[in-house]
């Protein structure tokens, strides 16, 4: 991989959470891959780390107070102007729900703040919220990070584990390495520009599980790597990914907000709250059709010689999706069929008032269910097929999100 950090210009402005005790670490990294670093603190930053400590590392000052020492000459009073400037990308780590509060509303009274105004249009502001689980949950940080999102920054979803109380929740900052890695990628993107960038995209993954009894269950065998592979693709176009699962074995792409379901009630309920907010709805899980009526508490006993089993039907979620979605909201979904392919994907096309369809056919071997390639057949509301050749289905994903991101342009119009 080319090394896309040397020569470039990095802001790394740090707000005081425990986390910030990792800055030096990832200030040493990104100034081993040859860039420019300058750093910026608020002044709670300053509890968690220290300012020598960071200087050594950055080989530069950091930078805190808007207003520079009494004896400043020239353009130092106005360093928040000319490094927004200066700046190719601006790497907020740890972000607490404070600064988060402060850089949506528009607060400019220190000078991490302001650098967040100066900065100049297109160029990447990777945000890290880092703090405790309950707290990062709580609507208002929510809502600031949704409203930050919608400017165009890049939200990363903090990681789960211990975190510092003691607690296990969502709320860690990622490892430096991780943080470098994903400033590669945001530095790296061929599509700055994609207008899927700070837009909500909600994608349904992997298979889901209907309970027979306390230990059985009936399901498929989708592995959820589709969804999955649209989901990174999407989040590294810059839009703020939630990805609903069923129970897969993968790892969550970077920067997508996971939600893990068992069963497709459970899969209904967390998608109907993303269908106000979302603006695109991708179904790209094998959500089973239908679900015991009953589940028997604990395990059936295998006692008769016969027993029947009452199956009812699931909620169609992406159908749901199609029929209440609002001008400008666009749907999409998979057809995996084993005959009769395009026809069933048109029918389920109108069926379930969707943008577009992507037909797969059920090969062992070479698509649909498991595999790591597809063969997909994109199928537009306007009737337009596009057939796609077995590729890896990370390149699916791309392919699918170029027609979507059109399609998304074109409703706008
Ligand atoms: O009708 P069929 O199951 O073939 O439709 C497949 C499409 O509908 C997929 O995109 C799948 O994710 C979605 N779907 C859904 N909820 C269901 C069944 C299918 O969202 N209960």
């Amino acid at each position: 991989m080319d090394n896309v950090l040397r020569g470039k210009n990095i802001i790394i402005g740090i707000s005081g959470g425990i986390a910030a005790y990792k800055t030096p670490q990832l200030v040493r990294l990104l100034k081993k891959s040859g860039a420019f670093i300058r750093v910026v603190l608020t002044e709670s930053a300053t509890r968690f780390v220290s300012e020598l400590a960071l200087a050594t590392v950055s080989e530069e000052r950091v930078y805190r107070s808007l207003f520079p020492p009494a004896d400043t000459t020239g353009t130092d009073y106005t360093r928040h102007i000319s490094l927004g400037e200066w700046a190719d990308a601006f790497v907020i780590a740890p972000a607490t729900a404070n600064t988060l509060a402060r850089l949506s509303a528009g607060l400019c009274d220190d000078m991490l703040t302001a650098l967040f105004l100066t900065l100049r249009p297109g160029k990447p502001v990777m945000i890290f919220p880092s703090m405790d689980g309950q707290m990062f949950l709580s609507p208002s940080v929510q809502r600031n990070i949704a409203i930050l999102s919608g400017q165009g920054c890049r939200l990363i979803t903090p990681e789960s584990g211990e975190l510092a109380s003691g607690l296990i929740g969502v709320g860690r900052m990622p490892e430096p390495e991780s943080i470098v890695s994903s400033l590669e990628k945001a530095l790296q993107s061929t599509v700055p520009s994609s207008p899927l960038c700070g837009k909500s995209v909600v994608v349904t993954a992997g298979p889901t599980r209907e309970k027979i009894d306390g230990v059985r269950f009936i399901s498929n065998y989708s592995s959820g790597k589709m969804g999955f592979a649209i989901a990174r693709a999407a989040s590294e176009r810059g839009a703020l990914v939630t990805l609903i699962t069923g129970p897969v074995y993968l790892e969550t792409p970077s920067g997508v907000k996971r939600l893990d379901v068992e069963t497709a009630m459970e899969m209904h309920d967390a998608a109907k709250s993303c269908f106000k907010s979302c603006n695109i709805f991708i179904g790209a899980a094998a959500v089973s059709d239908y679900r015991p009526a009953t589940s028997f508490e604990g395990k059936m006993k295998k006692e008769k010689p016969e027993i029947e089993l009452t199956l009812i039907k699931n909620p169609d979620i992406l159908a749901e999706f199609g029929m209440q979605k609002a001008p400008g909201q666009l749907a999409v979904g998979f057809a995996l069929e084993t005959h009769a392919g395009l026809d069933n994907a048109r029918n389920k096309l109108s069926a379930k008032n969707l943008d577009l369809i992507a037909l797969n056919f059920f090969d062992r071997n070479t698509s649909g269910f498991e595999v790591d390639t597809n063969i997909l057949t994109l199928i537009d509301n306007e009737g337009l097929t596009t057939e796609l050749p077995q590729l890896p289905k990370d390149d699916a994903a791309d392919k699918l999100l170029d027609l979507i991101e059109q399609l998304y342009v074109k409703t706008r119009q």
